[in-house]
């Protein structure tokens, strides 16, 4: 039997977290010997958002993320990481998924909400970011795609487009299905544990996020500041939601159960459960960052190996396009 198909993106916006890598990316990387896996640069979704795009900014921060997949541990020779404007399909695709897609149905998504989709003056691809994703996504015949938890309702999007097409011009798409970590998936704000650590936060508030690439002084720094209570329980349950998204952290990067770990710090104050977090982390990050200073050390190899990514993603790519044009009736 053939291998399962998977693809999942990262957007090269904002400061890359440890939100993203116990979400997405360390999930990634564990799944290139047992899948088919496809890793994208959504570079195309960071310009919906087009007064903050800088043309230097944007091109340094493409090469960035695919450097962090690859220094996550995601092994290029492997799975096939590319750049999504580096593949034309993606855009076609999106247009024609675009003329299927009730204007209600984006409306109604929880990203275009919260990103300011009531202001009559935002762009339009704020609107239609989902189908895009769903493009990247049906693309490749994809049967799981890998991301946090704050995705699943893009994923849901996704194969509702797949059955309306399929239900009207034949088995076209593959429907896929999302793949959400039992930890991780969800990790909070450093200085703000009642909101989902973000990308673009870690830009304007330097403690809100550990950056992948974050030396391990500020490691430790941020670790040290986050927001906890005034009390020593570690109890799971009891715990404050600063302790709660600390245990789950440390659970995430370990393995164990974040009620154990809770147990294991209770009475004893936060500093221990924090010094042990700090270990736990920079065990993970320092590999990361070695790798990362290394590949960026000579741009070469990353071109090779986006090069490459571009070339089997198209191959891929243009076969699913082709056959969905011609279910339509596109073309001559
Ligand atoms: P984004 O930062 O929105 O480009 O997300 C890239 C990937 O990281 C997606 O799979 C997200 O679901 C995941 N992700 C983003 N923020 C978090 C977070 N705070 N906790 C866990 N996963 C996250
Ligand atoms: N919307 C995703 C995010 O913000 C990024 C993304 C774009 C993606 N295309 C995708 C994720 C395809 C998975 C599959 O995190």
């Amino acid at each position: 039997m053939s291998r399962q198909r998977v693809l999942s993106g990262v957007q090269p916006t904002g400061i890359l977290h440890i939100g993203n890598y116990l979400g997405a990316l360390r999930n990634w990387r564990g799944m290139v010997d047992d899948y088919d896996t496809f890793f994208c640069v959504v570079d195309m979704h960071a310009i919906t958002v087009p007064e903050a795009v800088d043309p230097a900014r944007l091109r340094e921060a493409i090469r960035s993320v695919a450097a962090i997949y690859i220094a996550a541990g995601i092994d290029p020779d492997k799975a096939t990481i590319f750049v999504q404007s580096d593949v034309p399909a993606h855009a076609e695709l999106a247009w024609i998924l675009t003329c299927m897609a009730p204007m209600g149905w984006l409306k109604r998504m929880t990203q275009f909400k919260v990103k300011g989709g009531d202001n009559e003056g935002v762009g339009t691809g704020l609107l239609t970011y989902p189908v895009l994703q769903a493009a990247d996504i049906l693309l490749y015949d994809a049967d799981l795609v890998p991301v946090g938890a704050d995705q699943k309702q893009h994923i849901e999007l996704t194969r509702d487009l797949a059955e309306r097409f399929n239900h009207r011009f034949g088995d076209v798409f593959h429907l896929p299905k999302p793949m959400i970590p039992k930890q991780g998936a969800r990790i909070m704000g450093l200085d703000d544990p009642e909101a989902k650590m973000s990308k673009s936060t870690a830009v304007e508030r330097p403690g809100h996020a550990i950056g992948l690439l974050d030396t391990p002084k500020q490691v430790k720094k941020k670790i040290n500041r986050a927001k906890t209570d005034s009390g020593t329980c570690t109890i799971y349950e009891d715990a404050s939601p600063g302790i709660r998204n600390l245990l789950g952290m440390f659970a995430a990067f370990t393995g164990e159960d974040p009620a154990e770990i809770g147990k294991r710090y209770d009475g004893r104050g936060y500093g221990y459960l924090k010094a042990d977090l700090i270990a736990a982390a920079e065990a993970e990050l320092a590999p990361l960052r070695a790798r990362y200073e290394e590949l960026r050390g000579d741009e070469s190899v990353l071109d090779a190996i986006l090069e490459r990514g571009a070339e089997r993603a198209n191959a891929q790519a243009n076969v699913v396009l082709a056959r969905a044009k011609q279910a339509m009736g596109l073309g001559r």
